[in-house]
């Protein structure tokens, strides 16, 4: 029989890893096959353990002199930062526990880069869903070094530190991972971004997926970037997808303390009814608030202006101008039209609107077309994010709007391939200038064009004419037929709203 002393100290040496609630493991989003970011960062890699114990985390390989590691755990949490590693593999990671004598070893671990790609239902739209969708499923298997992993849909009234739930762990690409269930696995932006990007770096790359369908911009955010555009993080009554800060909270707040190299974003269809006149300040602000919580969560490690980009809202609605995309569409660039720009430091965006899909058997609001909108943030990722000097990545944008006798001059910021059909651009024509109110708008032609110049008619107009605007509806072209494009046909003029002045114009003749 045991004394009472030596059962209970039996009992509370077995109790000490339970009550502490805490196995040894590491975070959520670690595991074989996983993408770790790679130099010059330094990836950081945690998980939880006795307080008290030590972890000795060790990586090998067939190149690598073994490295270690010695964390020790704080609080039922155990973390630290790999050394710079190029970009490559494959590597062992291994974590050891020293009270509970175990380890647990993780197989065909890569260095490469990791992008984390959110939104609503276009980023949550799988590859199984798309155009082409058996041709790009074939593929999967060729790119075995774009590796993808996928938050599980979960939300929570405060701030998680591991994710509640993985619907894809980390994995090499397969066509049942990437056409599930449709809206579930695996995003086609995310993966389609991933892939045409490793075309182009030729090294691994990671793919962090965690969106929800139908979720509006202040689920994504923190209290702290809602508070700063006036909006109060909601008292959460009966708590969904809506509710302020709970995707934040549940499937961004977790991954923080992982180095990644830049984010991809598809969202702002929920919030044309909902806060749409704050959308000017809630995304620029998500986009701080989440750099600010990335570089801290990772100890610096992942950059304070990391690379953030968005596709612009494609189109709805043939025939609602009040669905409230074309204000959208303007917001995601902070009311400037393009990006990057001063508000937006190291965005680029995707222009969608030329790409509708009335016929989509998923509504016309899920286009099926994900290619053009991944290759168009790829040309904005190699711009911005990898520094390539000779991408060309945003459509023309115009300088100036210019009165003259005969007609309104607008000048581009580029050299233009235009085809001069008539309904694109309006003016205003207005008393008080103000051009608040559909009714001040004036359809005008293009009568012709230069180089990197276009002419309108001025019809007759008893006040002043003070703006123009061009694609201001929900659904202005037919699919890739717009007036602008780029001098080589790829890239849209983006929507944009300009004053007209009468200086004569100083960039044509
Ligand atoms: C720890 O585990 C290893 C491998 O199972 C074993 O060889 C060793 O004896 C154990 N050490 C202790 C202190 O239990
Ligand atoms: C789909 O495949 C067809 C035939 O190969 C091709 O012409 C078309 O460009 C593809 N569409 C997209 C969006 O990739
Ligand atoms: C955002 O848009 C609203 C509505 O158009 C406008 O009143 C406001 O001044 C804009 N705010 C910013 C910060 O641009
Ligand atoms: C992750 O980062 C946050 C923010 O800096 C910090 O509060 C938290 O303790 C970190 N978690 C882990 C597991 O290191
Ligand atoms: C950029 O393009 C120019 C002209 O086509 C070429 O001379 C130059 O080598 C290119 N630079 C890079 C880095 O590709």
């Amino acid at each position: 029989m045991l004394t009472p002393v030596f059962s209970s100290l039996v009992l509370s040496a077995f109790a000490t890893v339970l009550s502490a609630g805490e196995v040894f493991r590491f975070s959520s989003y670690y595991g074989s096959y996983m993408i770790l970011q790679k130099a010059p960062a330094k990836s950081v890699v945690w998980g939880f353990g006795q307080t008290g114990a030590k972890v000795v985390v060790s990586l090998s390989g067939s190149h690598l002199l073994e490295q270690t590691y010695i964390a020790p755990v704080i609080n039922g949490i155990w973390r630290t930062t790999l050394k710079p590693m190029e970009a490559g593999g494959p590597y062992t990671l291994t974590a050891y526990h020293s009270t509970t004598n175990s380890s647990i070893v993780l197989k065909d671990v890569l260095f490469g880069d990791i992008w984390l790609c959110s939104g609503q239902s276009n980023m949550a739209f799988t590859v199984g869903q798309v155009i082409n969708a058996t041709e790009e499923l074939t593929m999967a298997s060729k790119f075995p070094d774009v590796r993808i992993f996928q938050a599980a849909l979960e939300q929570s009234k405060k701030e998680l530190t591991d994710l509640a739930g993985v619907e894809v762990p980390w994995s090499k690409p397969t066509p049942g991972l990437l056409g599930g269930k449709d809206f579930s696995h695996f995003s086609a932006v995310c993966w389609l971004f991933g892939r045409y990007l490793y075309e182009k770096r030729k090294y691994p790359i990671g793919l962090v997926h965690s969106s929800w369908g139908g979720t509006p911009v202040e689920a994504w955010s923190s209290p702290r970037a809602l508070q700063k555009c006036g909006l109060k993080s909601s008292v959460i009554s009966e708590q969904n997808t809506w509710s302020s800060s709970v995707l934040w909270n549940a499937m961004i707040h977790p991954l923080l303390n992982m180095t990644i190299t830049g984010a991809i974003w598809y969202q702002g269809e929920a919030n044309a009814n909902y806060n749409r006149d704050k959308y000017n300040c809630t995304f620029p602000g998500m986009i701080d608030d989440w750099r600010m919580a990335f570089h801290e969560g990772s100890e610096g490690q992942t950059a304070l202006d990391f690379p953030f980009g968005f596709v612009q809202l494609c189109t709805y609605k043939t025939k609602d101008p009040t669905d409230g995309f074309r204000e959208i569409r303007w917001h995601q660039t902070a009311d400037y039209g393009f990006v990057p720009n001063k508000r937006m430091k190291n965005t680029f965006m995707a222009v969608a609107v030329d790409v509708p899909d009335e016929k989509s058997p998923w509504g016309s609001i899920h286009p099926e077309d994900k290619q053009d909108v991944a290759f168009r943030l790829v040309l904005g990722a190699r711009a911005v994010a990898y520094g390539e000097k000779n991408v060309t990545f945003q459509g023309p944008f115009p300088t100036q709007a210019v009165l003259g006798n005969s007609y309104i001059t607008i000048v581009f910021n580029q050299d233009i391939k235009a085809s001069h059909e008539d309904g694109y651009f309006e003016i205003c024509c207005s008393e008080d200038r103000k051009c608040e109110t559909d009714d001040k708008w004036t359809p005008v032609a293009i009568s012709s064009s230069g180089l990197n110049y276009i002419f309108l008619e001025i019809p007759p107009c008893p006040a002043s004419i003070t703006a123009v605007r061009y694609l201001w509806t929900d659904w202005p072209c037919k699919f890739k037929a717009c007036p602008i494009y780029s001098y080589d046909g790829l890239l849209p003029a983006p929507p944009f709203i300009l004053g007209v002045t009468n200086q004569r114009p100083t960039t044509v003749f």
